[in-house]
């Protein structure tokens, strides 16, 4: 499933029966295929269940959540037309508290959840406008915010430049960081009984109409009842997958830099603080340990993980203008991420049109967020075989019906 070796699938659907000489291992109830944040809480929940659930991953825990910021934006990042997905971001959101408690008692590690609210702020009167228009569409969908002048922003956040138009107060949408919660989960799993295959999933194993394991880089079969697809923007690479069953997500590159805040600048930021300058998202987003992540650019560039001199100068300029003084701060890591982006922004969860394939994808700029409902809905699926009532506008098999009615 990796860019680099994915070769032209020549399975036909109902054809690829994994060969006699492949090395076997024993079955399991559940097969994950990717190790990321999304594939890692559906293994653990499917676990905790009393599945046999095994994981394949060359690097467990890795993948988008390796750069990802981790804002728990269900209120700041509402976009109009976006009213399903949010409703589901919110579910997950208040999920949060209760799912981060657990997995912390569950994997004896810190997850760095930070309850600290965020401020958007606007610089400019265009910038205004649009965050008023935010306001507006949070105030219509029921939300919590609060509208405050330039001077209360910067009470709020004196580190904010002087020409700071006015913002708005979001206390309910706060922040963990994902690298923990990637090596939490992957504990967590581990401690659940979870299996993990280090390597990459070459290929679907498809049998009798069904799903029925799949085939590893290194020729291993592995045989399971039922099959999640949860590889991020990989998930659509994946060989033997029948055509109409293969997942829309396609990867949407941002880039993301890492600073510090030495001691004696601390608390340089309280909260998340965010803007959009000259129509591109900035967010600064402050941790305890005294990590401050700035992103992100966001590029439909195909495979590409450069980080380039133009988008390491766009984002410090951004947010310079925003918080000027971010330039004393030591320069600590640049990187560059793929969101799995779906056609219409939301993820795409539960039975693919194949029997046994379930997909787990196509989470974009909420996987993080989505994480906590994403692992029980996946959970309930796969041993009820059916999703949940809140999860089912995001079942996959609204793109093929959409394309069905446009023929
Ligand atoms: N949710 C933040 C981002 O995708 O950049």
């Amino acid at each position: 499933m990796h860019p680099r070796t994915v070769h032209p699938s020549t399975t036909h659907p109902g054809t690829a029966h994994a060969r006699s000489t492949h090395p076997r291992t024993p079955a399991s109830d559940v097969l994950v295929l990717g190790g990321g944040i999304i594939g890692l809480v559906t293994a653990w929940r499917a676990a905790q269940r009393g599945l046999r659930t095994a994981v394949v991953d060359p690097e467990p825990g890795g993948g988008a959540a390796q750069v990802a910021a981790g804002m728990l934006a269900a209120v700041t990042e509402l976009h109009y037309g976006e009213q399903t997905l949010l409703a589901l971001n919110l579910a997950s959101a208040r999920r949060y508290p209760g799912f981060a408690a657990e997995l912390r008692e569950a994997s004896g590690l810190e997850l760095g959840y930070r309850a600290c609210g965020t401020l958007a702020v606007a610089l400019d009167a265009d910038d205004r406008a649009h965050l008023r228009e935010l306001h507006a569409l949070q105030r219509e969908s029921g939300l919590e915010s609060e509208w405050l002048s330039g001077r209360e922003c910067r009470r709020l956040e004196p580190m904010l430049a002087p020409g700071v138009r006015g913002g708005l107060r979001v206390d309910g949408d706060h922040q963990i960081d994902p690298r923990r919660l990637a090596a939490a989960l992957v504990t967590a799993c581990e401690r659940a009984g979870v299996t993990f295959h280090r390597q990459w999933a070459q290929r679907l194993t498809v049998a009798g109409e069904r799903a029925r394991g799949a085939v590893l880089a290194d020729g291993t079969a592995l045989a399971s009842d039922q099959v999640v697809l949860a590889a991020g923007s990989l998930s659509g690479q994946l060989e033997g997958v029948p055509p109409e069953v293969v997942p829309p997500v396609r990867p949407v590159k941002g880039q993301v830099l890492r600073l510090t805040v030495p001691k004696a600048y601390a608390p340089f930021l309280s909260r998340t603080v965010r803007a959009v300058v000259r129509g591109g998202a900035v967010y600064l987003v402050p941790r305890v340990d005294g990590e401050l992540v700035l992103g992100a650019t966001s590029e439909d560039l195909g495979w590409d993980t450069t980080v380039t001199a133009g988008g390491v100068y766009e984002l410090l300029r951004d947010a310079h203008e925003l918080v000027p003084g971010i330039t004393e701060l030591p320069l600590t890591e640049t990187r560059a991420g793929l969101r799995p982006g779906s056609p219409d922004n939301a993820p795409l969860l539960g039975p693919s049109g194949l029997p046994g394939l379930h997909l787990a994808t196509g989470h974009y700029r909420n996987g993080v967020l989505l994480t906590p409902v994403t692992g029980d809905a996946m959970a309930h699926v796969l041993t009820t075989g059916e999703l949940p009532e809140a999860v089912r506008p995001f079942t996959p098999q609204r793109f093929g019906a959409r394309e069905e009615l446009t023929v």
